[in-house]
């Protein structure tokens, strides 16, 4: 049996760089063409395994509010909430940068607001930075957050914060007036500071060319390969939730089945009385 000195330096080598995912170290991933891999956590287990696996990115995303609190739009969750979210991952998340959703509510009302709203989450959670959803509506509030040290990633494309004002979840921008909006608040928001953009939903050749234009990583998420980086919600990509089936996400296991089928053999052998046995108590 290895010491547990050498064990440890065994189980570093058997991992990816320890060194921490900063907004400089994503910026010259952009420059070098080394793709940026991110997922959305919101527990620590899950955040050790995502950090244990070597992702870039974990975004502790407002979809807790589907996946996490079983609402159907993504509008109800509270600061509170993704606080609680939040720090659970930031203590588990050592090398990836851990970027925290703003919910609904808590910036659209004006800058000051959104920025008490942005220095809570960092303050109570411990997290590296903020996403927040628009364009030109919100750039001062993303210009205010910024200017007190915070890093922001933007949000464009589908933007399910606003679901009620566009009704579907339909691909975003497919008409030229809807894309050229697209490509000016990609630059607004570069200009503004912003250190990322996530595109949601649109067309890959759009998403390709937003991508070329600006010099901050783009991530994508049903939005092609020509982008920097890609991004999927954990509970979708590892087939927990099963009701939501959009042509981007690949399923990369069933684990929904999986897991039933340990609950219902855990349910037989108790039923049984097949567990626990004689080895099993004291
Ligand atoms: O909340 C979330 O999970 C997101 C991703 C879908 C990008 O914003």
């Amino acid at each position: 049996m290895p010491s547990k000195l050498i064990q440890e330096e065994m189980s570093t080598a058997n991992t990816v760089s320890k060194t921490k995912v900063t907004t400089h170290v994503l910026q010259e991933m952009k420059l070098k063409g080394e793709k940026i891999a991110m997922l959305t956590a919101y527990d620590f287990s899950f955040a050790k395994i995502l950090d244990d696996s070597g992702i870039d990115i974990i975004l502790v995303g407002d979809s807790a509010s589907n996946v996490m609190a079983g609402f159907d739009s993504t509008l109800p969750i509270t600061l509170n909430d993704m606080i609680y979210h939040a720090s659970s991952v930031v203590r588990a998340a050592k090398r990836p940068l851990v970027v925290v959703d703003l919910p609904f509510g808590t910036y659209q009302g004006n800058s000051k607001e959104a920025l008490s709203s942005a220095i809570r989450i960092m303050k109570e959670s411990g997290a590296n930075a903020v996403k927040m959803e628009g364009g030109s509506e919100i750039i001062e509030s993303v210009k205010r957050i910024i200017s007190a040290g915070i890093p922001v990633m933007g949000h464009l494309g589908l933007t399910p914060q606003s679901i009620h004002k566009f009704g579907t979840y339909v691909v975003r921008a497919t008409n030229e007036e809807e894309a050229d909006q697209l490509r000016r608040d990609a630059d607004l928001l570069e200009e503004a500071g912003c250190f990322g953009i996530i595109l949601e939903k649109i067309p890959a050749d759009l998403a390709g060319e937003v991508t070329e234009e600006v010099k901050i990583p783009v991530i994508g998420i049903g939005a092609g390969g020509q982008v920097d980086g890609q991004v999927l919600v954990l509970h979708d990509m590892l087939g927990i939730t099963q009701d939501f089936s959009p042509r981007f996400l690949r399923r990369y296991h069933n684990l929904k089945e999986e897991i039933m089928g340990s609950v219902q053999a855990y349910i037989t052998d108790v039923k049984s009385k097949d567990f626990p046995n004689e080895r099993e108590q004291y």
